[in-house]
């Protein structure tokens, strides 16, 4: 397992873009796409390429439990920074909701998974000490995750305590996985997570038993 390091943040986006337009190229491509700050370069590189997504379907990796109007949701980061700006099929754009079972249903024969990494592992909402088992559901946010996550709301009790998930085992059932970090502050929990014991307290070392996985980072 090597951690491929880039130059830059663009870089490193345009190099995802790269592994994105080669899985376009499918016939009836299937992406698990993540949100964050770490995959905006890449949707925007996505974006800038005009690609056709005529024939794709999505699935998000999590949401939180909120109004998917609510301009923080999940939904919303999608059609502004993605969805919005390409010709993707709205009814093709999947997003987990409490009918956890369907959404697991859905999830099959992905062909390419893009995470990002949080600081203390987790990816999606699995956050430490979830089951390499674990399938869709809801979940607690942990106070260090509610944290990372009010940049983006006006105070920290606006953040939502609870979000659905993608598990770790529909995670891994991908046919190739990527995982990006961006910033000197990802580093160390990205180097734990490949090169560290395989362990629930950090999520993302899960990920070190998948056949097809490719690691960016970038400082
Ligand atoms: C969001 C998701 C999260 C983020 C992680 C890193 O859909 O899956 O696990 O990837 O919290 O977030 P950023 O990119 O904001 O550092």
């Amino acid at each position: 397992m090597e951690i491929s390091k880039c130059k830059s943040y663009k870089d490193l986006s345009n190099l995802v873009a790269d592994v994105v337009e080669h899985i376009l190229a499918l016939p009836e491509p299937k992406l698990i796409l993540p949100t964050g700050s770490t995959p905006i370069g890449l949707y925007k590189e996505l974006v800038n390429r005009q690609l056709d997504w005529s024939t794709t379907t999505t699935f998000n990796l999590d949401e939180y439990i909120i109004n998917p109007n609510h301009p923080q949701s999940y939904h919303s980061f999608m059609k502004k920074h993605l969805f919005d700006r390409i010709n993707i099929y709205p009814n093709n754009c999947n997003f987990p909701n409490r009918n956890t079972q369907a959404y697991e249903d859905i999830i099959s024969e992905v062909d390419l998974c893009i995470l990002g990494i949080g600081s203390n592992g987790h990816i999606a909402f699995n956050e430490p000490g979830s089951s390499f088992d674990s399938v869709t559901r809801v979940v607690d946010l942990t106070e260090e995750t509610i944290k990372d996550n009010s940049r983006f709301f006006p105070t920290i009790e606006d953040v939502p305590t609870q979000a659905i998930t993608m598990g770790l085992k529909s995670i891994m059932s991908s046919k190739k996985i990527i995982i990006m970090a961006n910033g000197k502050h990802k580093k160390n929990i990205l180097e734990q997570a490949m090169y560290g014991d395989i362990t629930e307290d950090i999520p993302a070392s899960i990920l070190q038993t998948h056949t097809n996985m490719e690691a960016f980072y970038c400082d």
